[in-house]
C-alpha cells in the first residue's frame, strides 16, 4: 500500500473513540468529526511546498510564505460535509467543489447526482473529503469525476478506511495519496466498514 498513510496522532485516537461509540450524540460526532479533520489537514500538508516572498513587519522586511498550489476541498456529499468545517479551518483560502454520490444500498454501486468544480481545478491541489473509504466505489467514482476535470496530484482524506477499499482505489487509481486516520479489519455483507463507526451520513445529519 505505497499511496496510503494513516495519520498517527493521541488526539485523533481519542476522537476516534468518541466517533466509533455508538453512544456518542450528534453533537458529540459532528465536533469529533471537525477535530479530526482539521488534525488530518495540518498531516496532509506536511510536505505542501511554499512560495516565499518578502514582506514588512513592523520593525523591517523578513520573508514570508505562502502555499505554492491553491487548494480545492472537494467533500462527497453528503457526509464529506462534515470534514469541510476542519480543513477550512487550517486551510482558509481554499476553494470548495462538491460531488454528490449516494452509494446504492442494495447493489452498493455508486449513483452520481450532482458535480461542481472549479473551471482551473487543473491548476489546484484538489482534496476529496469522504470519512467512509468502504467498497471505494463512491471514492473511485469521484476520483473519476475530479480526472475528467483535468485535475492532478489528486489527495483522498477519509476518516475510517476499509482494506477493500484502499485495494479498488489503489488499482483503479494508483496515483492517488489516500489519508486515513484508521483502516478498520474488514467489510460487512451489507458493505459497512467493521468495526467502523456505523452511518457517518446518517449519524452527522440526524437522519437514522
Ligand atoms: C457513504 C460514505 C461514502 C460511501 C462509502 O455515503 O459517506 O460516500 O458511503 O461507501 P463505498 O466506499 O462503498 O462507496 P452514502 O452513500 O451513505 O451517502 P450519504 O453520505 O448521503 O449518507
Ligand atoms: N458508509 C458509511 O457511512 N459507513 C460505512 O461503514 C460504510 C459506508
Amino acid at each position: 500500500m505505497k499511496n496510503f498513510f494513516v495519520v498517527n496522532h493521541p488526539l485523533v485516537k481519542r476522537d476516534l473513540t468518541i466517533l466509533r461509540d455508538k453512544n456518542s450524540n450528534q453533537e458529540q460526532f459532528r465536533n469529533a468529526l471537525r477535530r479530526v479533520s482539521l488534525a488530518m489537514a495540518i498531516e496532509i500538508s506536511r510536505d505542501f511546498s511554499l512560495i516565499d516572498f518578502s514582506i514588512d513587519t513592523p520593525l523591517e522586511t523578513t520573508i514570508g510564505y505562502k502555499l505554492h498550489k491553491e487548494i480545492c476541498l472537494i467533500p462527497i456529499l453528503r457526509a464529506g460535509l462534515s470534514m469541510l468545517d476542519g480543513f477550512l479551518t487550517v486551510l482558509p483560502d481554499a476553494s470548495v467543489g462538491h460531488i454528490g454520490i449516494q452509494r446504492n444500498e442494495t447493489t452498493l454501486q455508486p449513483e452520481d447526482y450532482y458535480f461542481k468544480t472549479p473551471r482551473n481545478i487543473g491548476n489546484m491541489r484538489p482534496i476529496i473529503l469522504d470519512p467512509m473509504l468502504a467498497t471505494g466505489g463512491s471514492a473511485s467514482a469521484a476520483v473519476s469525476f475530479v480526472k475528467q476535470k483535468g485535475a492532478k496530484d489528486i489527495i483522498l482524506a477519509c476518516v475510517i478506511a476499509a482494506p477493500e477499499g484502499v485495494k479498488k482505489l489503489e488499482e483503479e487509481h494508483r496515483d492517488v495519496k489516500i489519508f486515513a486516520a484508521a483502516l478498520d479489519r474488514q467489510l460487512n455483507d451489507k458493505g459497512y466498514i467493521l468495526p467502523g463507526l456505523g452511518d457517518a451520513g446518517d449519524r452527522t445529519f440526524g437522519t437514522l
